[in-house]
């Protein structure tokens, strides 16, 4: 590909994930969801907001589910990925979660289940969790690519460019308290640096206003054991934040 076809692709790309961002908006049918990202808190006499409880406090959160999202998603085609996956790996876990693991992309026993983190890395991550006293089941677990890349490739941009409204859409609803970012593709993807996971981890960064740790993936620590005790500083300072009253 020259540099010209390249541009277009790229640009082609551009516009695909606009378009997929742009429509999830409408078909949500939900006036809030920019205002949200803005941190502007809509009226109390809106209608399609619902009152819950979090943490003690009463949050208005907007009436667009998960499960629209998913909806939305459908039999996605966005990407070539969809070529080669036997199962799109969505998410899940608690709705109204916490803490939401972002992880990189489904690998083949994911691909395999439809569902994230499965495998040995996985099984990893499920220990980690447990560590910290919780279960899967009161954490959300999701990736930044919802389909396996082939080989377990790194992600392309255009694939990241196609998928990341609804991941997007995803933390908005859920809105946790802390996201922890597994490695270096869901660190940089969700905070939009360069800058490497050795140099990110170790302290809160902020996503959209929601505080986000960056650490290791466990994939990384199956071959590299000995980063298991930043991963577990880590997930210490998460452990605070999250019994922390603020
Ligand atoms: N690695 C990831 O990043 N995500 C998964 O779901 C599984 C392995």
């Amino acid at each position: 590909m020259n540099s010209e076809e390249q541009l277009r692709e790229d640009l082609f790309q551009l516009v695909t994930s606009l378009k997929s961002y742009i429509l999830l908006e409408q078909d949500s049918g939900r006036k809030y969801s920019s205002m949200y990202l803005k941190g502007e808190v809509p009226s109390l006499d809106a209608t399609n907001i619902e009152d819950t409880d979090k943490g003690g406090e009463t949050a208005f959160i907007p009436s667009l589910t998960l499960d629209d999202v998913r909806q939305e998603l459908g039999d996605c085609q966005r990407c070539n990925l969809c070529e080669v996956r036997k199962n799109l790996v969505f998410g899940e876990g608690n709705y109204n979660a916490d803490l939401v693991f972002v992880g990189e992309a489904p690998g083949a026993e994911e691909d395999r289940q439809g569902k994230p983190f499965v495998g040995r890395a996985g099984q990893l991550l499920t220990r980690i969790v447990e560590a910290m006293k919780l279960t899967r089941k009161e954490v959300y677990i999701c990736n930044i690519l919802k389909c396996r890349p082939p080989e377990n490739r790194n992600p392309k941009p255009e694939e990241i460019r196609a998928c990341e409204p609804f991941l997007i859409k995803q933390l908005e609803i859920i809105n946790p308290r802390v996201i922890c970012a597994l490695g270096t593709f869901a660190a940089k993807t969700l905070l939009k640096t360069d800058a490497p996971i050795s140099r990110l981890r170790g302290r809160f960064h902020s996503y959209q206003g929601i505080k986000l740790m960056p650490t290791y993936h466990p994939a990384y620590l199956l071959r590299n054991p000995g980063a298991k005790k930043q991963v577990w500083e880590d997930v210490q300072m998460i452990m605070k934040e999250l019994m922390s009253n603020e």
